[in-house]
């Protein structure tokens, strides 16, 4: 049976943003969804409440073990003023494996989708129209149980609450990052939770993030954490490479995050049948490449990124840069593709949006 989800207004309506204030994450819409989990009732009581600051004990367990998963996902405005939401049944299925690998109860993925549908069918206003903005839906649960002992907890919150937003990196969605290759810190090892979206793999990669950016790059490419030598993520979004023709992505070997945007470019690429690898990839292999002439391309992809070009990549006292193509790259077919199924411009022969009505 369908659960009802209650429903407080808020009294007041935030003022909104230009679309050029936006950035990525700053702003909140007015309302939020809440639910509540204990051993006794299961998750109940669905909610969508003003948008407010939570009161909690200081020895909640989140705070102190981390217990702590978040998605991402967005939804778009159509040139019809349609509002529409880009896969959200993966964002929904990965929320319930992060749940499981988190020792978090799973959550019914209906009332997930019901709660992120009504939830933005109130807040329509807040869907920005201007050219690479969107709506950003960020579900999360965090373990709210006050004790101290080292177990998983008893008590859960899952909230959703709505960001309208511009590009991720900021400036024009398509601009060039400068990625340095990390190998002192590692972010996830296999066996761990590299590839579940909890948010302390978040918190061990900030040393590494601010050390590369004082050194003027905008994010670190991973590697793996035994070897130090294979490519695994940027963090904030899964890496390609086109190298002689052929687009090579690293294979989801158990520390690497199964990105949407990462599936959505594998899917295309096969559709367009253009050569596509997903496997083991050194750093190596990339930088001689790129001495050959044959890299080609290095681009990220992800939910809060899209596609973003890689213009520098640094390693081991090498620089490399990868010049602005001539011709139409790759990058910029897939950012197309996808930025036009997302906002309604193309026909989705994938069945990858869901209107909100
Ligand atoms: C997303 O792309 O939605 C992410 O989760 C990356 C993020 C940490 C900003």
């Amino acid at each position: 049976m369908k659960q009802v989800i209650d429903f407080v207004k808020a009294n007041l309506e935030k003022e909104k943003q230009p679309a050029h204030a936006l950035g990525f994450g700053k702003y909140f819409t007015d309302h939020m969804f809440m639910m509540d989990y204990n051993e006794e009732q299961g998750w109940h009581e669905p909610r969508i409440l003003p948008y407010q600051p939570l009161t909690m004990e200081p020895s909640s367990m989140v705070f102190h073990y981390g217990q702590a998963i978040f998605e991402g996902l967005k939804a778009y405005r159509t040139p019809e003023g349609k509002i529409q939401l880009f896969r959200p049944d993966k964002n929904i299925e990965r929320l319930n494996f992060s749940c499981q690998r988190m020792s978090i109860p799973t959550l019914d993925e209906a009332l997930v989708l019901d709660a992120i549908t009504q939830l933005v069918t109130i807040e329509k206003d807040w869907v920005p129209s201007e050219e690479g903005t969107s709506l950003y839906i960020r579900p999360f649960i965090i373990a709210t149980e006050p004790y101290l002992g080292v177990r998983p907890s008893k008590r859960y919150k899952f909230m959703i609450i709505l960001s309208p937003v511009g590009s991720y990196y900021g400036g024009d969605q398509l601009k060039p990052v400068k990625i340095h290759v990390e190998e002192n810190y590692v972010r996830a090892v296999k066996g761990g939770v590299g590839h579940v979206k909890t948010s302390g793999n978040y918190a061990a990669s900030l040393k590494a993030q601010e050390e590369a950016e004082a050194q003027g790059y905008d994010q670190v490419l991973w590697l793996d954490a035994k070897e130090n030598k294979y490519v695994e993520e940027v963090g904030s979004m899964n890496i390609f490479f086109k190298i002689n023709g052929e687009v090579v992505t690293p294979e989801l070997n158990g520390s690497i995050l199964g990105g949407i945007t990462r599936s959505s470019c594998l899917q295309l690429l096969d559709y367009w049948n253009f050569p596509v690898s997903e496997r083991r990839i050194s750093i190596e292999e990339v930088f001689e490449a790129y001495y050959r002439g044959e890299l080609e391309e290095a681009f990220g992809a992800g939910t809060a990124a899209v596609i973003s070009p890689v213009g520098e990549l640094s390693w081991n006292n090498q620089k490399i840069t990868l010049p602005p193509s001539e011709t139409e790259t790759i990058a910029k077919r897939l950012y197309d593709a996808i930025t036009n199924i997302q906002l309604g411009k193309e026909p989705d022969p994938f069945q990858w949006t869901v209107e909100v009505k």
